[in-house]
């Protein structure tokens, strides 16, 4: 069978060049993840939100167990681009198609205990925003990637984001970029609630012009800075529409991964950041539930779930060739992430002398002018401890797409993760535009 990837290997240092195609052996090796480990009560519900804002609801009868045992249990998961790469795992489904990840978890009872599949454990997994295409993957055929599982659809744990976009396209977008980093008629709406006050936000837009009128400071200067255009009154709409518009505003500008100091504003009616008061976002912090945002599933087994959506592509690129030198005693795998997005192909294993010849030519397709960050990671043949590195940063073309790696760095895996958030703070900030915007 074919495996379809857009990444092909040229090995220099040999005789001739050979094109690879992507293999996924990586799977077949035990995943080392992050973890956290907690106990349960045999036949009690019980809710546990741990560390990293994992929220786990056992019921009574979920665990097959007696009494009123206590039951190890531990929580891997792989929440951030460079853990997954670690983690030698792929955001590719059976077909290959590139995904976009929500997160990876598996669940295990180190003790055997198994989990009832009436009454499954409810998992919510934390999300900066959450988006209404995802859904559920099982890694239930390890070689092939990740097969979607045919399980109940998943549940965002947020309801009114649907009702906030509808409102804000319907009403909004004439002057305000719907991409939210552009100026149009209207000033670009990317992280406003980083800047503004909630409940001046939903005052303003039902009535910014009684505000003006009135004197209201920060009204004026906008008024001052776009005038003659002034923004209607928006009274018609219920303070709760308002806020959700916001809460949408908010949710889309994580989903497009817009910087705080990436919006541009004007410096007479400078936008300065209003600390929020209740922080859900930070890592490594309890949360409190009520303002939770994140993806519900229903767990029935141990096996790695992946929260995921298949990325619609509609550009094909050459293929990208990666020349990788193949070293004695290792194993060489690349990696392709797209980290705006969270997407990691896993491309090529070569164990130094047992190549495998798995041609194919077929290219899926990537975006253009998508910044990529390709790493060539080299691992002991026998032992997999990861031995050195390199990472390039490179921004794909339609043709000529071609990275070389000679500079390997010996590696811990702090060095590994440092490497891979530089380059991702070096790529150029990315998404799409409005036609005809304004901004400097
Ligand atoms: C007819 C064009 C138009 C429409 C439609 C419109 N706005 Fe505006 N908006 C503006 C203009 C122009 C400004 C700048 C201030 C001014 O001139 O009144 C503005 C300013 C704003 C600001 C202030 C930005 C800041 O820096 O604080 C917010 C927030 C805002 N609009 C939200 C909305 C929302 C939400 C909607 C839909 C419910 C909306 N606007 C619909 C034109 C529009």
């Amino acid at each position: 069978m074919t495996r379809h990837c857009s990444i092909l290997v040229i090995l220099f240092g040999t005789v001739c060049l050979l094109f690879w195609a992507c293999r996924n052996e990586s799977a077949l090796r035990t995943v080392k993840a992050p973890f956290e480990d907690f106990t349960v009560r045999c036949g009690v519900d019980t809710t546990v939100v741990l560390k990293n804002r994992f929220k786990i609801q056992f019921k009574a009868g979920s665990l097959a167990c007696d009494g009123h045992e206590t039951v190890n249990v531990r929580l891997n998961y792989l929440m951030r681009t460079e853990d997954i790469v670690l983690a030698r795992m792929h955001t590719r489904d059976a077909q290959g198609r590139l995904m976009e990840s929500g997160g990876m978890f598996k669940l295990e009872f180190p003790g055997g205990q198994r989990i009832n599949p009436n009454q499954p454990v409810t998992v919510t997994v934390p999300a900066d925003f959450t988006d209404n295409d995802m859904s559920l993957y099982t890694m239930r055929d390890v070689e092939e990637g990740w097969t979607s599982a045919d399980k109940k659809p998943l549940v965002p744990d947020q309801t009114d984001i649907a009702e906030g976009e509808t409102l804000f396209r319907k009403n909004c977008i004439d002057c305000h970029c719907k991409y939210l980093r552009d100026n149009m008629t209207g000033p670009a709406l990317g992280n406003i609630h980083l800047f503004r006050d909630s409940a001046w936000l939903v005052r303003y837009t039902r009535n910014s012009m009684a505000m003006i009128e009135k004197g209201d400071a920060l009204a004026t200067c906008l008024w001052e800075r776009w005038k003659p255009t002034l923004m209607p009154n928006y009274d018609s709409l219920t303070e709760v529409q308002i806020a959700a518009i916001y809460r949408y505003l908010r949710n889309e500008s994580a989903r497009l991964d817009i910087q705080p100091d990436e919006v541009f504003f004007p410096v007479d009616c400078e936008r300065t950041i209003v600390t929020p008061t209740t922080d859900t976002t930070r890592r490594g912090t309890v949360v409190a539930t009520t303002t939770y945002s994140g993806y519900v599933v229903e767990v029935e087994d141990d096996e790695w779930i992946n929260i995921d959506k298949v990325l619609y592509l509609n550009r094909r690129i050459d293929p990208i060739l990666v020349h990788v030198e193949p070293k004695r005693g290792t194993e060489t795998s690349v990696f392709v992430a797209l980290p705006h997005r969270k997407v990691v192909a896993f491309c090529y294993e070569l164990r130094t002398g047992l190549f495998s010849n798995n041609f194919s030519s077929e290219p899926v397709p990537f975006f253009v002018d998508e910044p990529v960050i390709i790493t060539a990671a080299r691992y002991d043949a026998k032992t997999q401890k990861l031995l050195e590195f390199e990472t390039a940063t490179y921004v794909t073309r339609k043709t000529n797409n071609e990275v070389h790696f000679n500079n390997y760095r010996a590696a811990d895996e702090k060095a590994f993760v440092q490497a891979f958030k530089n380059q991702r703070e070096n790529i150029a900030r990315r998404g799409p535009r409005c036609e005809g915007h304004v901004g400097q």
